[in-house]
């Protein structure tokens, strides 16, 4: 099986109804193409979800994601989300431990493997995001750091489980800074998070995991990350509010 190639729009806490309902009726508009392999997937703020499942729900290839949810099944846990109300509404992906949830919202690796349990025990595909920052990565640790985030929030999962996980490498230090991890530095964290994966699970079962890229993709660097080999798309922040920037990425897809 090849595994999927993915283009994932991340619009964090950006845009109105309004706004975010042009954006999809203008990207709806522009010719792209997405072979079988390939998927887009667009992680909207929560009360827009519904609208966005209407608009996209139904078109091949196109899935809608929630930015995060809530461990737990339900209860008095006011404000958050859960699962199930995501699958009530068509909802099966969901953007997990992004750095800017573990760093303003203090989520930890043992909180997000409580998550990624619920999701996975529910049928939802958690996009699991991973990544250091400046500092650890100036002192050549990135590899351990990255490491343990692995270890302590998905290592404990089946190998049929695993599969189920997207895994979303994204360097602090190239989010929302327009200083993009070089297309090298990129394939070398891949390749690192892949051989984890395989001394985990087998070769057989990391190749079949999609490892997206994220941290100040555009149009114009996305041909070059996605072209190396372990690189299996983007998840796109400030260039996928931008209809044309973000119809270029999902046609930069391998
Ligand atoms: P930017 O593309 O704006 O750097 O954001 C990346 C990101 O955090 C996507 O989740």
């Amino acid at each position: 099986m090849m595994r999927k190639q993915i283009a994932a729009a991340n619009w964090k806490m950006n845009l109105t109804l309004q706004q975010g309902e042009q954006l999809i009726n203008d990207l709806l508009a522009k010719p792209h193409s997405l072979k079988e392999n390939q998927q887009a997937i667009f992680a909207v703020p929560a009360p827009y979800l519904m609208m966005a499942q209407e608009k996209l729900g139904n078109k091949e290839r196109v899935a809608v994601a929630a930015q995060n949810c809530y461990s737990k099944k339900s209860g008095a846990y006011t404000g958050e989300i859960s699962v199930e109300m995501l699958q009530s509404i068509g909802v099966h992906y969901v953007v997990l431990g992004h750095s800017e949830r573990r760093e303003y919202f203090n989520e930890s690796n043992p909180f997000l493997a409580e998550k990624i349990d619920i999701c996975l025990a529910n049928g939802v595909t958690p996009i699991f995001c991973c990544g250091e920052p400046l500092q650890i990565r100036e002192a050549g640790k990135q590899n351990e750091f990255v490491g343990t985030q692995l270890n302590e929030s998905l290592f404990h999962l089946s190998a049929a489980d695993i599969t189920k996980v997207v895994i979303a490498y994204e360097p602090i230090w190239a989010i929302g800074t327009g200083k993009t991890a070089s297309s090298d530095q990129a394939q070398e964290m891949h390749a690192f998070i892949r051989a984890e994966l395989a001394h985990q699970y087998g070769k057989e079962t990391a190749d079949q995991i999609s490892i997206l890229y994220g941290g100040s993709v555009k149009a114009s660097n996305a041909v070059e990350l996605f072209a190396q080999p372990d690189v299996d798309g983007g998840l796109v922040g400030g260039a996928s509010l931008i209809a044309d920037e973000f119809v270029a990425i999902i046609n930069a897809l391998k």
